[in-house]
């Protein structure tokens, strides 16, 4: 595979990605405005963050002239339905599902980091501009009950297995 070619993929999954956590965070404040308001602010913080990363992998995708992610009505069912259970099992629930994610997707972005350094200024931009908002999403989630103790094992172990084979299955498709 050409460098070009990793680096298009790379942009792919992650924008799939983000379509997953957008769909996750819609479906929780949906729920959460009735069950849990005071989940609600940080929930919508992290959901305008998720839409602006959205766009950014969608124009660096337009400008290679490269196609978006053949899963994405998989990653919109995916994230409703992780969203779903959590959100109606309660806030600690909500928090660990986010905190599974989002160190999924960190230590993911550590590895694209480390190839576009060398291979797309571009990419790694588009890319390190995310970052920041990623771990402030995994830290509150971590001080907010979503640490993977021995209550939040099953959530934990359920979303990061699907948010790994969701990553491996869009870097094929
Ligand atoms: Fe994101
Ligand atoms: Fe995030």
């Amino acid at each position: 595979m050409t460098t070009q070619k990793e680096v298009e993929r790379i942009l792919r999954v992650d924008h799939a990605g983000e379509r997953g956590a957008i769909s996750i965070y819609t479906t929780q404040i949906a729920i959460s405005r009735r069950l849990w308001p005071s989940c609600v602010p940080a929930l919508e913080e992290m959901l305008a963050h998720e839409k602006s990363h959205y766009r950014t992998f969608e124009s660096e995708l337009r400008k290679r002239h490269a196609r978006t992610c053949y899963a994405l009505p998989l990653w919109n069912l995916g994230g409703a339905t992780l969203g779903l259970i959590t959100a109606l099992l309660g806030p600690k629930a909500i928090w660990s599902c986010t905190a599974a994610v989002e160190s999924t997707v960190y230590k993911h972005l550590q590895e694209q980091l480390h190839f576009l350094e060398q291979h797309d200024q571009a990419a790694w931009l588009a890319v390190k501009a995310i970052e920041a908002d990623e771990k402030s999403h995994l830290e509150h989630a971590l001080d907010n009950g979503g640490e993977p103790v021995r209550a939040n094992w099953l959530i934990w172990a359920v979303v990061s297995s699907c948010t790994s084979m969701a990553i491996w299955l869009s870097r094929k498709l």
